[in-house]
């Protein structure tokens, strides 16, 4: 939901700017901007329509536009259409202020007939001139940066990551911060600010984080923090473990790929993290006293990771043997949910900064419920704001659509599974190390499953031109089903539908004709033969037959007509296995329809606003 950078030092700050955007364009990429100055003299703002590309076009990589201080934006649209005049950066009508920002002012219609009647004229359709035109009205009384952006934030309503730069104040950036992510960095005589790590990495590894509700100013010399009364705030930079190589495509032909392939390493990554000496180490507050007392879970997220939640279910049912409710946080932040102090609530997260996401995490702690957040960002707002928090080590993803997140999530979660199984007694000592053990097995197993993937290529290829697909399972196979289906449609733009197998006959088998893709999932032994007669009742209405199940498993050959073989693991971890085959087939597909793997159209990695 648009990106934002910044920098401020003693290099060409535009050719800085681009390559920011470039990494934070998985964020929004529908129109992009820069502005930039150079020593007292006017601002230039450049912007351009579409993709990035043309702003580099436009710019000459940045070598058109001269200045060691400058601001950038990268856009997902939210108010008014994609246009030149709706990109950012925005500026007042003096250009004394100009800004970008992500999030949304909800108030803006409102202040914006307020201005009007103060004589101000707007140029666009978005709330963000009228942020710019609001902070201008305060700093012409003032003339002091951070009194405006403070008198502007006690005014607004809504999220806001914004970066200002005043005319009058040629040697400093202004940021303010409610809700939407941002970071600032600090390098040798230099400081930059980004929506996100990966902007910033290949230039310093030292990074502030900024809270909801302040204000900092940046200069050559650094960053100094300020809270809305304007009192200054010490904070000590964080160094960021990400190496800049892992923002990187590495060879691959899109990030995707390159993520797909990294899982077993983010797997890996994960347990080890969490393990030592045979152990499970979660957040020290969770011992047996407190674990034993909790009544139920809810896991609540959105998209891949409430996909997460609905596979995680079933490990942490069976092995803690604690009932779970999965909800989607854009649901389960608009209803009263049942929580108590004995209701542990897991926010299940890769950026952190999932509106939603972030929104049902306050609910839950405002209704006295123990909350973890399952989150791959470190300092992201649900990282921060969680009682706890559960890291995922996936490393940075660029691509839309999530992989190497989505499988490091699922593991965080079976760990979870399996210590709360332990502390509540329900996991004897023997059992825990098996399945231990057994997680630690999945790595090797990915790389196994990822070796098959010329025979997808093919099959991709075949099944290109579909114009439906379906993708049955049941219980755990049902929830690698969601997560298949999402792959599909988010980056090959087929319909697609995932369906409990038995569900199917209750109404959508009306929708199975001829050569219909069908792709069924079957990891789960004691539900083979059900799902194999879901399949019959398909075929024979014309289906046509990808099935996925363990090595082993040979009769489906009898009835599918493209078979994929996944190792053998307990059944409580197979989705992660699984899933791999599906995403392989939606990336396939994807490239064989000439589409953007890495960003498909309509959407944002992160959905930052509500
Ligand atoms: C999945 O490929 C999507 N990119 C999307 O569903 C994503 O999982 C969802 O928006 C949640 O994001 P989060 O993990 O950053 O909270």
């Amino acid at each position: 939901m648009c990106g934002i950078v910044g920098y401020i030092g003693k290099k060409q700050a535009s050719p800085i700017l681009l390559s920011g955007l470039e990494r934070l364009e998985y964020r929004g990429y529908d129109s992009a901007g820069l502005a930039v100055k150079n020593g007292s003299t006017e601002t230039e703002i450049v912007k351009a329509k579409g993709r990035l590309k043309a702003l580099v076009e436009k710019t000459d990589g940045g070598a058109t536009l001269k200045g060691t201080c400058g601001i950038g934006h990268t856009r997902w649209a939210t108010h008014g259409e994609p246009s030149e005049t709706n990109a950012h950066p925005h500026c007042s009508d003096d250009r004394s202020v100009i800004a970008v920002h992500n999030g949304i002012i909800e108030n803006y219609l409102p202040l914006k007939e307020k201005l009007e009647k103060e004589g101000y004229t707007f140029y666009s359709q978005t709330d963000t001139e009228v942020a710019v035109k609001l902070i201008d009205h305060y700093y012409k009384k003032e003339k002091n940066g951070v009194e405006a952006l403070a008198r502007f934030m006690l005014r607004v309503r809504g999220s806001y990551a914004i970066a200002v730069l005043f005319a009058d104040r040629p040697d400093e950036i202004f940021v303010a911060r409610k809700d939407s992510p941002m970071i600032l960095g600090v390098g040798e005589e230099e400081s930059y600010l980004a929506s996100d790590v990966p902007a910033i990495l290949p230039y310093t590894r030292s990074v502030y984080y900024i809270d909801n509700m302040e204000i900092a100013r940046l200069t050559g010399g650094g960053v100094t923090f300020y809270n809305i009364d304007k009192e200054e705030l010490q904070k000590e930079p964080v160094r960021i473990a990400w190496n800049a190589q892992a923002a990187e495509k590495g060879g691959f032909e899109h990030f995707m790929m390159k993520e797909i392939h990294e899982q077993p390493q983010a797997v890996e990554d994960t347990l080890r993290a969490a393990v030592a000496g045979g152990r499970i180490r979660l957040p020290e507050s969770f011992n047996k006293e407190r674990v034993q007392k909790l009544e139920s879970a809810y896991i609540v997220a959105c998209g891949s990771a409430y996909h997460v939640g609905v596979a995680a279910q079933y490990a942490i049912e069976d092995l803690a043997k604690l009932p779970v409710r999965v909800e989607l946080a854009s649901e389960f932040r608009y209803r009263n949910p049942l929580l108590s102090e004995n209701t542990l609530v897991i926010v299940v997260s890769q950026s952190g900064e999932t509106a939603d996401s972030l929104a049902a995490l306050r609910l839950a702690k405002q209704a006295g419920a123990q909350t973890l957040a399952i989150v791959n960002v470190v300092g992201s707002s649900i990282a921060r704001e969680a009682d706890e928090v559960f890291y995922t080590h996936a490393g940075p993803e660029i691509a839309v659509a999530t992989t190497k997140a989505y499988s490091a999530q699922l593991v965080a979660a079976y760990l979870l599974a399996l210590e709360l199984g332990r502390l509540r007694e329900r996991v004897a000592e023997e059992e825990y190390t098996r399945l231990l053990d057994e997680l630690f097995t999945l790595p090797q197993k990915l790389r196994r499953v990822l070796e098959d993937k010329e025979r997808l290529q093919w099959f991709a290829a075949k099944y290109a031109g579909a114009k439906d697909i379906f993708f049955i399972g049941r219980g755990l196979d049902y929830a690698c089903a969601l997560e298949g289906s999402l792959k599909t449609k988010e980056i090959s733009y087929i319909h697609s539908e995932a369906y409990a197998a038995g569900e199917l006959k209750h109404g959508t088998i009306s929708l199975i004709e001829e050569g219909t893709l069908v792709v069924s999932i079957l990891t789960q032994e004691r539900l083979f033969e059900k799902t194999v007669s879901n399949m019959t009742e398909v075929k024979s209405r014309g289906a046509y037959l990808f099935g996925v199940t363990t090595y082993g498993n040979y009769a489906l050959e009898d009835i599918a007509d493209f078979t994929v073989y996944i190792p053998r693991t307990d059944e409580r971890f197979a989705v992660s296995l699984a899933i791999v085959p599906l995403q392989l087939t939606a990336y396939y597909v994807s490239v064989a329809r000439g589409l953007d793997v890495d960003k498909p159209r309509n959407l944002a990695k992160s959905v930052t606003v509500e």
